[in-house]
């Protein structure tokens, strides 16, 4: 998918990130639960290093539970990972990572001195959610539409205990096609620049292979359909998206799926599994080789060609 979105921002972050880094315990990564190698950041790792990591799973009430554990074992094999699941607007919730940040914290500290943490995430994952309940108190605006964060901001939560939150704009994963789609089906991506028809489309044709029964019941159809534009017309035939003639309204019913999937009136439904992204991720490596290679040989030959010519 062409997605037409250039984060603004995005050296900037990278830069003021890199430098405050040493200053960092701990790392507090928040990622959305339904896709939750899409909504990475993929820098993380390399800012990361061997520092002690919280990986929130947020967004858990939306999210498919044994996709879910699938992925906090797939995380957990590192070990210098914690991941855990959350739902943000329990600010109870929220305060209690602040016990489970301090147990992975191990490494020596002059006496005194706070445990520095910094949260990351992509918008629209939960992070100003999450920071509130753990400050107890708003500190940071919410809402559903994908903004440019703050300036970086120091916040207090505890005597021994202070957040960073990341300048700037952090950019999600658009690597393998697949993850760009799934991160517009959640909302990760200005709506503005998203064709819904596209995204319901590519919504539709997942959700049909991996959650047939949530489709049925939801829409209270007879049975799946065998292809996704039967389903996307079934749909909207129980939802009433047809206009003049009989024809779907396509528009409608692909925003009518994509904004029930989103508030989970579907079901607790994942769009992404560790197997699924490993398929990915190797078929769009040996498409990346090939290209390569193909772009090497005519390099090659070019250049055969330019000597040839010289020769004459
Ligand atoms: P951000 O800072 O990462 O950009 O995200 P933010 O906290 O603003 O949250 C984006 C939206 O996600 C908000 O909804 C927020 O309430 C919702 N949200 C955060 N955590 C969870 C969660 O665990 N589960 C669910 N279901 N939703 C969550 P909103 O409707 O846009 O805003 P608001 O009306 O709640 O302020």
């Amino acid at each position: 998918m062409a997605i037409n979105w250039f984060p603004g921002h995005m050296h900037k972050a990278r830069k003021e990130i890199a430098q405050v880094m040493p200053k960092v315990d701990l790392l507090i990564e928040v990622v959305d639960a339904r896709i939750p190698y899409s909504s990475a950041n993929p820098l993380v790792d390399e800012w990361r290093r061997d520092k002690p990591m919280l990986k929130i799973l947020n967004k858990i009430d939306l999210a498919d539970t044994s996709v879910t554990q699938n992925w906090i074992d797939y995380f957990q094999r590192d070990s210098d990972v914690r991941a855990l699941t959350l739902d943000a607007r329990n600010a109870q919730q929220c305060r209690e990572l602040l016990n489970r940040g301090r147990k992975l914290v191990t490494a020596p500290r002059s006496s005194g001195k706070p445990i520095t943490a910094m949260i990351l995430g992509i918008p629209n994952v939960g992070k100003s959610t999450l920071i509130n309940g753990m400050a107890g108190r708003i500190i940071a605006k919410t809402g559903n539409v994908p903004a440019v964060t703050k300036k970086q901001q120091r916040i207090p939560l505890a005597q021994d205990f202070v957040l960073l939150d990341t300048p700037g704009f952090l950019w999600p994963k658009l690597w393998p096609d697949g993850c760009g789609y799934r991160l517009a089906v959640t909302g990760a991506i200005k709506d503005a620049v998203i064709d819904y028809d596209d995204i319901a489309y590519f919504a539709a044709d997942f959700l049909r292979q991996h959650y047939p029964d949530a489709l049925i019941a939801r829409y209270r159809l007879d049975a799946i359909p065998d292809d996704t534009m039967s389903l996307i017309e079934a749909i909207a035939a129980r939802r009433g998206c047809i206009g003049r003639g009989g024809l779907i309204r396509l528009s409608q019913v692909s925003e009518l799926l994509i904004r029930e999937y989103r508030q989970g009136k579907l079901g607790r439904l994942s769009l992404e599994t560790p197997r699924l992204i490993e398929a990915e991720l190797s078929v769009a490596e040996r498409e990346k080789a090939e290209k390569d290679a193909a772009k090497q040989a005519r390099i090659a030959l070019r250049q055969q060609n330019k000597k040839k010519t010289k020769r004459r």
